[in-house]
């Protein structure tokens, strides 16, 4: 597992302090397995929803590489199931994504312009999984979250050799923080 070193500005510290009896979901795109599998070690551990965000029409295998590299190096955004993502119910969001290209994939780019319903004080935490370079994957989300009014406070990058526990309990670290610095 190593440090993000990607720094992009989270924006202010909410003044809420409903933290921890409120809920948390996880937000992820998974084609190969990394992700979904430390989502969902994750969730357990933290107790979160889970909401897995696949393309709307499924990469094979050559496109995953070709379309899907292409378009994440580029910033694009792919069509997405579900279309729309109701977080009104939660107030940490964690935003999972594969690292393509050194960028998060298209199917994230969308998944973090469709939220519905954040809450004021709503914050994020987001995760890259990746081979060996994540590059500034973690850059793009981060910014569309904080357009959307949901500062990550905190990012992750975790290369596959990682063992899923060690992930997971990393994220779960990462919501158990923001809850203690939410107390007044
Ligand atoms: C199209 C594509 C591009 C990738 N680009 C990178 C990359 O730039 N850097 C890297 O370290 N890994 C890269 N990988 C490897 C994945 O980021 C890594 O295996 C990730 O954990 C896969 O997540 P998943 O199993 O949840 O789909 C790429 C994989 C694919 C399919």
């Amino acid at each position: 597992m190593t440090p993000d070193t990607d720094k992009a500005s989270p924006g202010p510290h909410p003044t809420d302090t409903a933290g921890g009896k409120e809920g948390a979901v996880i937000i992820y795109h998974s084609e190969t397995d990394h992700t979904r599998a430390i989502a969902r070690k994750a969730a357990k551990l933290i107790g979160a929803a889970l909401i897995e965000v696949r393309p709307k029409y499924p990469y094979c295998r050559l496109g995953k590489y070709l379309r899907g590299g292409e378009m994440a190096a580029f910033g694009l955004k792919e069509a997405i199931t579900p279309a729309e993502i109701d977080i009104s119910p939660y107030s940490v969001i964690i935003v999972g994504t594969p690292v393509w290209s050194q960028h998060p994939t298209p199917v994230i780019n969308r998944a973090v312009t469709v939220l519905e319903g954040a809450r004021e004080g709503c914050e994020a935490i987001v995760f890259a999984t990746c081979l060996l370079h994540a590059g500034k994957a973690t850059t793009p989300v981060r910014e569309a979250l904080g357009q959307a009014g949901i500062p990550a406070r905190k990012s992750y990058v975790f290369p596959n050799r990682a063992p899923v526990a060690d992930c997971a309990q990393a994220l779960a670290g990462g919501v158990e923080a923001l809850r203690i610095e939410r107390k007044p």
